[in-house]
Formats: structure tokens, C-alpha cells, sequence
């Protein structure tokens, strides 16, 4: 058998999901089983009943998967598992089906960081070409990643509090939508003008690093005080003027670091990137930079999926990288 064939597990936060690529780049099967609905009532996700839903769903999607690809277990190359960073006990039933996967049938077993992943998405719908930087923005992560080769992963710029998606969440909370917020303000973003002036945390000259709690704080004091005066403010401004100061720091400072860093390629990872106004905005800037090419995943990929695993895992495999049954879950990864 010529084909290679990688399963990959993803089990790090809210989302079972299994997934197997063929050659590196062809999804053959991506099932997501989403919990969501179970955290909704909590605002948030509550890990232990992430990792309980975890234990439920995995043989199911496990199967299903296998079943959508039109494989067995023996047909697998690799098994390539997120082991960090993420929720212990969520992470846990991931990294142990795994490992009972590859070691029931003899197949090796490959631990991939959840950021690796998500850069890898674009994999799926693009080649590769180095050197490249990926501005990787979720509910866990905003961080400027360099690469400049496969499996080279330089983080030249990272949130020093809270992460975009942290931040979209908790905007959204105070304005009473439901979790996860990102996709409502991004709606009501498109519906307001950004009249309400709010700070952009630039920080010091020359860093690539984020700051995103100041911004939330003045959201929710805007909001406090308005409710003070007794006055309503419109969601759709708030959201509108919210999100262009997002935007604004992560856009300009992606575009910089493109520029400094000389690469070919800029790619755009995690939940949100499925955010439209950022989408546009890299989209528009772009059209004035000759020599680099924007890649944006589709938004299935860019939320939480098992592709990404996989296709980061072929290619840490094609590599020679591999782990052993010693492999753990490990909550605070590094990449
Ligand atoms: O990558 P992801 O699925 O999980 C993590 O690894 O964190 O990202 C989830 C995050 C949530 O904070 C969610 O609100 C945000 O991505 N998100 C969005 C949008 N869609 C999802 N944020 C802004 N705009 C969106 N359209
Ligand atoms: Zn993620």
C-alpha cells in the first residue's frame, strides 16, 4: 500500500473529532462532535463535562470516521493525537484512545501540539512555501508564528492576558449573548459603525506581543456607565468599535512582521479566523503586498477539528517524529 494514511484524534477542549488524511493533504473523513450545547447553559466551557462528553463520544466518532474514509485500523500509517495544550481531562481521552488505537494494531503514534495543528489546516488547501508567518487567534491562543521550514515553529509574538477569542467570549458575555460569543459580535459587527472610541493596546515599539484585557475592561466599563446614566448603548456599536480595535492590532501587526520577516506566505489559523471583519481586512491590506500570498482556511477548518491534526501529524511523521506509549497529555505544551 502506497498511500499513507493518518488518523488524527482531537479531544483538547469542546469538540471530539476524528479525522483521517490521505497523502498529507486529502481529507478522506473529519467528523466533529460538537459539546457546545452542553456549555451554553454555563457561559463557558466546564471541563469536567468536557471530559466526561470526551469518554462518551470517542469510539462512536472513532468508527464513524473509519467508516466515512472506508478503512480499518490496519489500513492506518500513523495516529496522530493532540497532546497539548488544552484541558488535562480532556485532553486525556484523546492521548488514551490513541494510544490503545496504535497499540492494539501495531501503529505508530505521533503527539502533536494543538497550535502546530492549526497552522497545518492550511495545508489542506494550500502548499506550504517558506518562509512563512501564521497569526494563529483562538479561544486559547493569539500568537505570531514563524516558520521557516516544516515543523519549525518560532513564536515571535503572543498574548501577554487574554486571547482574541477570550476576549470576543467575554464581550459577548456582558452583552448577554451566548457562548462562544465570537460569531454574534461578529454579526452585530456588521450591523453598527464603530463610532465608540477604544483603546489599542500597541505596547512597546517593535513587539509583536498582545494585549487584549484593557480593551474588555473599557467594553464593560463603557457598558457600566451608560447603564449608570441610565442610557442603552446599541450592541451593534459596541460590537462594530470592539471589533475594529481587534482587527486594527491584529492586522497591523501581522502585515509588520510579514514585512520584516521577508515570507512568502501568510496564514491565518483558529476559531477566529472564521471572523469576517478580519478575514476582509487581511484580504484588503494583501491586495497591497506584492509577493505574499494570504492563505484563510475554510471556517470548518479554522474552529477546532482532527484535519489538522492529522495533517500536521503526516507531516512530523514523513519527519521521522514519533512518540512513544509513554505519551501523556500535557496541558501546557509548549510549541
Ligand atoms: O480554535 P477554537 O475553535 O478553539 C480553541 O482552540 O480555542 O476557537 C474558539 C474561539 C471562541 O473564542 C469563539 O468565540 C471564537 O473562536 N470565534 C470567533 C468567531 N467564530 C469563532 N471569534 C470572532 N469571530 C468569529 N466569527
Ligand atoms: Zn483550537
Amino acid at each position: 500500500n502506497v498511500d499513507q494514511w493518518i488518523m488524527g484524534i482531537e479531544t483538547s477542549c469542546d469538540e471530539t473529532a476524528v479525522a483521517i488524511i490521505k497523502n498529507g493533504r486529502e481529507i478522506a473523513a473529519n467528523i466533529v462532535a460538537s459539546q457546545i450545547e452542553s456549555h451554553k447553559r454555563f457561559g463557558g466551557v466546564v471541563p469536567e463535562i468536557a471530559s466526561r462528553h470526551h469518554v462518551e463520544q470517542i469510539t462512536i466518532v472513532l468508527e464513524e470516521a473509519l467508516k466515512q474514509a472506508g478503512i480499518q485500523y490496519d489500513d492506518l500509517t500513523a495516529i496522530a493525537v493532540t497532546e497539548g495544550p488544552g484541558l488535562v481531562g480532556a485532553l486525556l481521552v484523546g492521548v488514551n484512545a490513541a494510544k490503545a488505537v496504535a497499540f492494539a494494531h501495531g501503529i505508530p503514534l505521533v503527539g502533536v501540539h494543538h497550535i502546530a495543528g492549526h497552522i497545518y489546516a492550511n495545508r489542506l488547501i494550500a502548499e506550504l512555501q517558506f518562509p512563512l508567518i501564521a497569526l494563529v487567534v483562538s479561544g486559547g491562543h493569539t500568537e505570531l508564528v514563524y516558520m521557516k521550514e516544516h515543523g519549525h515553529f518560532e513564536v515571535i509574538g503572543e498574548t501577554r492576558d487574554d486571547a482574541a477569542g477570550e476576549a470576543y467570549d467575554k464581550v459577548a458575555r456582558t452583552l448577554n449573548l451566548p457562548y462562544p460569543g465570537g460569531p454574534h459580535i461578529d454579526r452585530l459587527a456588521q450591523e453598527g459603525e464603530a463610532t465608540i472610541p477604544l483603546p489599542r493596546a500597541w505596547l512597546e515599539e517593535g513587539s509583536y506581543d498582545f494585549s487584549f484585557s484593557g480593551l474588555k475592561s473599557a467594553v464593560i466599563n463603557t457598558v457600566h456607565n451608560a447603564e449608570q446614566r441610565g442610557e442603552k448603548i446599541k450592541p451593534q456599536e459596541l460590537a462594530a468599535s470592539f471589533q475594529e480595535s481587534v482587527i486594527d492590532v491584529l492586522v497591523t501587526k501581522t502585515i509588520k512582521a510579514a514585512s520584516e520577516y521577508k515570507v512568502k506566505q501568510v496564514l491565518l489559523a483558529g476559531g477566529v479566523a472564521a471572523n469576517k471583519g478580519l478575514r476582509t481586512a487581511l484580504e484588503d491590506k494583501f491586495k497591497e503586498i506584492p509577493n505574499c500570498e494570504l492563505i484563510i482556511p475554510p471556517l470548518a477548518l479554522c474552529t477546532d477539528n482532527a484535519a489538522m491534526i492529522g495533517a500536521a501529524g503526516s507531516i512530523m511523521f514523513e519527519k521521522g517524529i514519533q512518540s512513544t506509549m509513554a505519551l501523556n497529555a500535557n496541558p501546557g505544551l509548549d510549541i
